[in-house]
């Protein structure tokens, strides 16, 4: 060990500016941490995650809604629990939005939830914060993989029902449009293919896939028939059938497989698999379960990462239906 003299203290002195640089750019940029609950309100992830298997317990499709609320939060404003806010006779909301409106569900759940954790810790953990752990914990309760969630978003004061009717995907995208809505947020074509597998659990109206099951002509037929059964040409709008006609309440890699023999039952679903450049990933996924999943908690972290509010913006709601 050469003795100290003072040229070795330099390497110090660049280490320190170095981690008060990185401290100053942590507080400036958002930095999510997965232990930034651990000593303000250790019980939190044990809380949310009890009450979403209970929920899941009651119905299993409860585990695809409450995923589902992550996504239509944090693809408008980012992920800021802005879906959340009630209309009021002075302010609109999200709820409301084309693609939220007779179909996002799971808010009481949430609520239940913010009830609980504002028991145990008041006014420390955040709405957005319940969606993203929510959302993570339903798909480990429907059989998926789980993985680490980055914490610390705060809520929004704003809502935006003019956002949630442009920034969210429709069912009847082609692919470009697809590409472009995720790609608008920051999210590669890639992770919007392994995010698409989410459509492996849960239901959809027939509103939103009537016209796929009648004027689509990369539909299997006996899919397309069995699906006219209950969602008519005309009416029965609110009619439900499983976006995954295999095993709709099992996170599996089964929603791909359907793909390869033409049963998407969303026009959008189909195009990852209609001779396009995402086929190839669809393939891959459909034969290997282990790289979807990997993949779809990778996405779903960097989903979660869209634009949190951090540091003293937003606030931490104590009902997550209003401002305080
Ligand atoms: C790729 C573009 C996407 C489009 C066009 C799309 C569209 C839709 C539509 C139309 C429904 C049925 C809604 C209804 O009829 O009420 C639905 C359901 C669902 N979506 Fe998506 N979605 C997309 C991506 C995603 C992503 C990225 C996630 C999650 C990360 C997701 C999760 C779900 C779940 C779990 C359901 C079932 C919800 C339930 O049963 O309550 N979707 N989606
Ligand atoms: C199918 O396409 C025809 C011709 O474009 C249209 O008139 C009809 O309304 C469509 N049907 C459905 C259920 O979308
Ligand atoms: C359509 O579905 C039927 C019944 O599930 C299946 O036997 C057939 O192979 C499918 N057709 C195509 C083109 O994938």
């Amino acid at each position: 060990m050469p003795p100290k003299n003072s040229s070795s203290s330099l390497p110090s002195k660049f280490r320190f500016m170095f981690l008060l640089f990185s401290f100053l750019l942590g507080t400036a940029s958002a930095q999510l941490s997965s232990s930034y609950y651990a000593t303000t309100c250790p019980s939190a992830l044990s809380i949310i995650k009890s009450a979403v298997n209970a929920a899941v317990a009651v119905e299993k499709r409860m585990g695809a809604s409450l995923l589902r609320l992550h996504f239509h939060d944090c693809f408008v404003q980012g992920c800021d629990a802005s879906i959340l806010l009630d209309d009021t006779a002075t302010f609109t909301g999200e709820k409301t939005a084309n693609p939220n409106i007779n179909s996002v569900r799971g808010y009481d759940v949430v609520d239940t939830i913010k009830s609980q954790l504002e028991s145990s810790c008041p006014g420390v953990v955040s709405c957005a914060d319940i969606l993203a752990v929510a959302a993570r914990d339903s798909v480990v309760a429907l059989g998926g993989s789980s993985w680490k969630v980055p914490l610390g978003r705060r809520d929004s004061t704003t809502a935006s029902l003019s956002a949630a009717n442009t920034d969210l995907p429709a069912p009847t995208s082609s692919l470009s449009q697809l590409i472009q809505a995720f790609s608008n947020k920051g999210l590669t074509a890639k992770e919007m293919v392994a995010l698409s597998g989410s459509h492996t659990i849960g239901q959809a109206r027939c509103t939103t896939f009537r016209s796929r099951i009648y004027n689509d002509t990369n539909i299997n037929s006996s899919y397309a028939t069995s699906l006219q059964a209950n969602c008519p040409s005309t009416g029965g709008d609110n009619n439900l059938s499983p976006l995954d006609v295999t095993s709709p309440t099992s996170f599996d890699n089964a929603y791909f497989k359907n793909l390869l023999s033409k049963k998407g039952l969303l026009h959008s679903d189909q195009e990852l698999y209609n001779g396009g450049f995402t086929d190839s990933q669809v393939t891959a996924y459909s034969s290997n379960l282990q790289t979807f999943k990997t993949d779809f908690g990778n996405a779903m972290i960097k989903m979660g990462n869209i634009s949190p509010l951090t540091g003293s913006s937003g606030q931490i709601r104590t009902n997550c239906r209003k401002v305080n």
